[in-house]
């Protein structure tokens, strides 16, 4: 049987998880998962736990859901490990959202001077966490889910060390799952084909035939659900530079192309009393969840979970898991290293790419050189988070400036140093490494 152990165990998202699990049971049989949370997140370790343990009683199969506060001990002989941790938890992610936004900047979750800072947090967190794996489970994957997803897996690889490990998001699901019926098809009807980085891919679509019907896809967008996730705001491209790239954009590409639309919305939102930032209405929603887990009678992922901007990342998580312990070589879009599917990043850089994934981790798919915008812009922005990770890693400041200056949400100059020393005393219990 296979033993998964979740770091980050305590989040509403587990569910999600136990449910793909379950559905997916026979093709991957587990035997035992193992929850690890710290003490800031007991308690909900602790709801959250019962209720998943709940959800295997009242499937037919006999898995036991541990739960830990012993990192190391739950890693022990791991097949697969998966990552949903949020260090400083809600309120550090407040932080992040309203201090750049009270320089009149954007402040949010995996974009711009929060996004940076997300990663300052987890990447030590995470590059530790690689280190017990050595140890304790050599051979297990690590399905990394923490956002910025896209930096952390790539930090991973880079600095950690650990090849054995994807990065995955449910936006690229999302798309998968809304834009089919747009056209009068089914997804097993289309060949989906995704490239970028995480939060900042674009993809193409083909029909059967081999026929381009990306266009067909972008003119209904504008009147219909395009599956973008819950927690962005949904202003719309400017159709000529969709028609110009061929491309759909991911929903996370609006905070660049329609930057100064987002900001406003932001700055509408967050200062609206009724409202508050994205982490403050997340928490509203948590609390109404958690009291749900609470219910002994509860024992299936109940609807209010699609409420999170993160719903159905099972699909992801479950069906990669699935895939490399079953070598069934799926399509499916994951944080991996290039190897040439992007020829304009380097092989080395993880990039957000279709691959199929099977026994030997992920083949990715080439999709082939981009036209100059696009390659402007992913070039700009993977080396932007490379130096992001170098700061993440050694704690320079120069580095993190050079991070600010160089990210199209932060304008550069005084403004841009006052929010990096902010934000630097805001977390400072959570950067051991500045
Ligand atoms: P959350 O605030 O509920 O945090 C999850 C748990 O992590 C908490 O119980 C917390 O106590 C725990 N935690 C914090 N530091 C830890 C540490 N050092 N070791 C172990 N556990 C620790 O978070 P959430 O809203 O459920 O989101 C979880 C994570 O998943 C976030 O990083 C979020 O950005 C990410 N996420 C990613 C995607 C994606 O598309 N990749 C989608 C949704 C959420
Ligand atoms: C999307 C993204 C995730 C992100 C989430 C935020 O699904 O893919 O990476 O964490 O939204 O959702 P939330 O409900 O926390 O705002
Ligand atoms: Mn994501
Ligand atoms: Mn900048």
């Amino acid at each position: 049987g296979v033993k998964i152990v979740t770091i980050g165990g305590g989040s509403s998202y587990t569910p999600e998880l136990m449910e793909g699990f379950i559905k997916r049971y026979e093709e991957l049989p587990i035997r035992e998962i193992w929850l690890v949370d710290i003490d800031d997140g007991k308690e909900k370790l602790e709801t959250v736990g019962k209720m998943a343990q709940r959800m295997w009683d009242a499937s037919p199969y006999d898995v036991k859901v541990h739960l830990s506060m012993d990192r190391r001990e739950a890693l022990k002989d791991a097949d697969f490990v998966t990552t949903q941790f949020r260090v400083g938890l809600l309120n550090a992610r407040i932080k992040d959202e309203r201090i750049p936004l009270s320089y009149g900047m954007a402040g949010q979750e995996t974009n711009g001077a929060g996004g940076i800072f997300k990663a300052f947090r987890t990447i030590p967190v995470i590059l530790s966490t690689v280190e017990d794996m050595k140890e304790l489970c050599p051979n297990a994957w690590l399905i990394n889910f923490t956002n910025p997803a896209g930096m952390v897996t790539d930090a991973i690889i880079r600095y950690g060390k650990w090849e054995k490990v994807l990065g995955l998001c449910n936006v690229p699901v999302g798309a998968m799952m809304a834009e089919p019926e747009l056209i009068g098809k089914t997804l097993d009807e289309l060949i989906y084909s995704f490239a970028g980085l995480n939060h900042f891919h674009w993809h193409r679509v083909k029909d059967l035939q081999g026929n381009d019907v990306t266009s067909e896809i972008i003119d209904k967008m504008y009147s219909n659900d395009s599956g973008i996730p819950a927690n962005i705001h949904d202003i719309p491209f400017f159709i000529e530079q969709l028609k110009q790239m061929n491309m759909i954009p991911c929903g996370y590409h609006r905070y660049y192309y329609r930057s100064e639309e987002m900001l406003k919305h932001m700055l509408d939102e967050y200062n609206d009393p009724n409202v508050g930032t994205r982490a403050q209405q997340v928490k509203q929603t948590e609390a109404e969840l958690f009291e749900l887990y609470k219910n002994p009678d509860l024992d299936y992922k109940p609807e209010q979970l699609a409420q999170r901007g993160g719903a159905h990342y099972s699909d992801a998580a479950c069906e990669t898991i699935a895939s490399i312990y079953a070598n069934k070589n799926t399509h499916m879009v994951v944080s991996t290293k290039n190897n040439g599917a992007v020829p304009d990043l380097a092989p080395d850089d993880v990039v957000e790419v279709s691959a199929y994934i099977g026994a030997a981790g992920a083949r990715s798919i080439a999709f082939g050189s981009l036209q100059s915008a696009e390659r402007g812009w992913l070039q700009l922005m993977k080396n932007m988070e490379l130096c992001v990770e170098e700061a993440a890693v050694t704690g320079d400041y120069g580095v993190a400036l050079q991070a600010f200056t160089i990210n199209p949400l932060i304008s550069s100059g005084e403004k841009a140093k006052r929010i990096l020393d902010e934000l630097l005393i805001a977390h400072k219990n959570y950067l051991p490494q500045f």
